[in-house]
């Protein structure tokens, strides 16, 4: 498992001081770049990862939840293993922001609402190194999982076979049902809240780990 940090829910004021408390606990940094569009809600641009990108050795991934993502794909700064997430629903045909992302010469993903058809994803497979499962609507940290989201999990992993495709999973996901996501086949779980919303984030990000049942530190 890895565990991706959605810092959607973090004191933005001090992001960066954050973000390096926990880091020998996470393996990517998670940023939710909303338009006020393709979800009913705003957050920041490009500018928010792009100031912390060379401050920051773990590498981003960037979840696009706007329309238009070829347009706005190239305005990231990202260095190689970093990800940028688009959303299907918002790419249609997906080729163009396949490509734009492509240039970036990083790693390409793509992500689907709860009740997309997995099977858009089909002619795409080989072109992508990240899928990101959302298990909830996107558009707000906090929200709880939906339960549905395990049987996509293993669909997608059957559907995936051999191909060198990351699984990952966003929303809801916290101690209670983290092994059962794994178990179903992510390769990486995006954790906001059940980190952010806890008293104590270290314990909490400390105690995901041991819940999923891969102790770290
Ligand atoms: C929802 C976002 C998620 C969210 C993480 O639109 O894409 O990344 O912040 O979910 P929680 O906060 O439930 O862990
Ligand atoms: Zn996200």
């Amino acid at each position: 498992m890895k565990l991706s940090l959605s810092i959607l829910n973090a004191d933005l004021s001090c992001l960066r001081s954050v973000i390096e408390g926990l880091s020998d606990l996470v393996d990517y940094v998670h940023f939710d770049v909303m338009d006020g569009h393709f979800v009913p809600n705003l957050t920041f641009g490009p500018v928010l990862p792009n100031s912390l990108r060379d401050k920051l050795a773990l590498p981003f991934d960037i979840h696009l939840m706007v329309d238009r993502p070829a347009l706005y794909a190239p305005r990231f700064s990202v260095r190689p293993e970093d990800v940028v997430i688009f959303h299907i629903e918002a790419a249609d045909p997906p080729d163009e922001a396949l490509a734009a992302i492509r240039g970036l010469g990083c790693r390409v993903g793509v992500s689907l609402r709860p009740r997309t058809p997995l099977s858009v994803l089909e002619p795409l497979l080989d072109e992508l190194d990240w899928v990101l499962v959302m298990s909830v609507e996107p558009g707000f940290g906090g929200q709880a999982f939906l339960p549905e989201s395990l049987e996509r999990i293993r669909a997608l992993r059957r559907m995936v076979g051999t191909r060198p495709i990351t699984i990952a999973v966003d929303g809801g996901i916290g101690p209670e049902n983290v092994g059962a996501v794994v178990e179903a086949g992510a390769d990486v779980v995006v954790v906001g809240a059940a980190i952010f919303r806890a008293p104590k984030p270290r314990e909490a990000a400390l105690n995901l780990w041991k819940a999923a049942g891969r102790p770290r530190n």
